[in-house]
């Protein structure tokens, strides 16, 4: 069991990507908390820091919403190089040129609420089981299921945990 890498509450951790997910920019925050240096990161697709304890549904729905325009909120559970974990609450949008068009994403994360933490690590834990290798398997029913359950949308849900809003 690995142990958990703390975040400090002043902390914002950021990096931009082009369109594919490539990093093409990490602040110093990001390196320090990811381990890596700057050189390892840029270029690298940015699943470098991906943990296998995140459901596959969580990046399914990140990308269907960012490559519609849309912004996302999540609690990210990462990987550094050095193998222990730590937790951000993330906003991921899309960046645009000066003519309007979608030209990368940007991903601007801070420390996640500790309760959020607690309740969003057993609904990754319930959607990871329910996913197959390679498929989503019964996760996204269950995603699905729990959000309607609450009347609430993905981006809400996430940052009322932000706020330490107790759903479950
Ligand atoms: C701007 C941006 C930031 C991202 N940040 C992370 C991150 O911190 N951790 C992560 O695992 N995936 C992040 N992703 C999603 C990854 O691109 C990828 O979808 C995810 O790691 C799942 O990888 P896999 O499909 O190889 O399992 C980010 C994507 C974008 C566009």
């Amino acid at each position: 069991m690995s142990s958990e890498y703390p975040v400090a509450t002043t902390q914002l951790i950021v990096t931009k990507t082009d369109l594919a997910g490539y990093i093409v920019h990490a602040n110093d925050v990001f390196c320090e908390i990811s381990g890596y240096h700057k050189e390892e990161l840029i270029g690298e697709d940015h699943n470098i820091v991906r943990h296998p304890d995140m459901p596959h549904i969580v990046f399914r729905l990140l990308w269907s919403k960012l490559l519609d325009g849309q912004e996302v909120y999540a609690f990210v559970k990462n990987m550094r190089k050095d193998g222990r974990y730590y937790w951000v609450f993330a906003n991921v949008k899309p960046t645009t040129d000066k003519y309007g068009e979608i030209n990368g994403f940007i991903s601007v994360r801070k420390a996640a609420n500790r309760n959020g933490v607690a309740q969003i690590d057993r609904i990754y834990k319930r959607l990871t089981s329910l996913e197959l290798p390679g498929k989503l398997g019964q996760a996204a029913v269950k995603l699905k299921e729990l959000l309607e359950s609450k009347t609430i949308k993905y981006n809400d849900f996430a940052q009322r945990l932000q706020k330490g809003e107790q759903f479950i």
